[in-house]
């Protein structure tokens, strides 16, 4: 793991703005060093090094249930005192795999948005019928970009390097399938689609492994993680629309359709695997 001060900062947005949690009375500032505030903070603007041990905020009890798990012995009650759950610290693989999923993931919806820009002329010049459905699925994706923007910058990540890259690949790939017609154009959406569906699936069950593991050891899962979730289901079913549109609209019949399907589909695992590293 990179361990310069602008990546640790980075880092500890991530741990308290994605795994925010209610106030924990039980916090040892020997076992948590990350533990949170009493008040749950703007998280983006909270750096590891300005939090500060937990404290009691109210006289509200908690089970056996919802309390400690882990048996560490931090989280008993306290007499008049209030047991919440408490917060977990990321890992550094956590943090890693948190990080290259909204790199990636901005990445890959720049791309959507370039390659639709570039396939739509040539697309509706000879299929003006198609116009709403391009300017549609251009729209998501434009959504899809806004929303990995906001994140990225608000966690700090890193944009990806290969940015020039991509945007040349992608309005390469949206103009070419475009010249070559809606069939093709239309093949194009449904390979990239099948990729970006089986993508967002694996981080989908990547998170929900997480939230599973936190709250199986009686941690609480912060809002924003699991606001983060949400966003990428909405976002997976919408690509996944895409490609049923594609395919309701001969996808398949593109010549040559397995070639140009698996070069498209091998392309975008290929700059996936790139852009989560790179
Ligand atoms: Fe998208
Ligand atoms: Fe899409």
């Amino acid at each position: 793991m990179p361990t310069s001060p602008h990546h640790q900062q980075q880092l500890g947005v991530f741990c308290s703005g994605l795994l925010a949690t209610r106030p924990s009375t039980s916090c040892s500032r020997t076992t948590r060093t990350s533990c949170s505030p009493n008040t749950r903070r703007p998280l983006s603007t909270t750096p590891v090094a300005a939090v500060s041990p937990a404290t009691p905020t109210n006289n509200r009890q908690i089970s056996n249930q919802t309390g400690n798990a882990s048996g560490s012995g931090s989280s008993t009650h306290n007499e008049g005192r209030t047991q919440s759950k408490k917060r977990i610290p990321l890992t550094a693989a956590q943090r890693e795999f948190l990080s290259s999923a909204l790199r990636v993931n901005q990445a890959g919806e720049l791309a959507a948005t370039l390659i639709y820009t570039a396939q739509t002329p040539p697309v509706v010049s000879r299929e003006p019928h198609l116009r709403p459905l391009m300017r549609h699925m251009y729209e998501q994706e434009a959504a899809h970009l806004s929303a990995f923007n906001a994140l990225i910058a608000k966690h700090r990540v890193r944009p990806t390097a290969l940015y020039p890259v991509w945007s040349l690949l992608a309005s390469g790939l949206g103009w070419t399938t475009g010249v070559m017609g809606r069939e093709a154009a239309m093949a194009c959406t449904e390979a990239v689609e099948t990729e970006i569906g089986d993508h967002y699936n694996a981080q989908i069950r990547r998170l929900l492994e997480m939230v599973t593991e936190w709250e199986t050891q009686g941690y609480e899962v912060g809002g924003e993680f699991k606001d983060l979730i949400v966003t990428l289901r909405r976002i997976r079913d919408e690509e996944l629309e895409h490609l049923d549109h594609a395919v309701e609209h001969d996808a398949k019949k593109a010549e040559p359709y397995w070639l140009l399907t698996g070069v498209i589909r091998a392309g975008c695992r290929g700059a996936i695997w790139v852009s989560e590293r790179v």
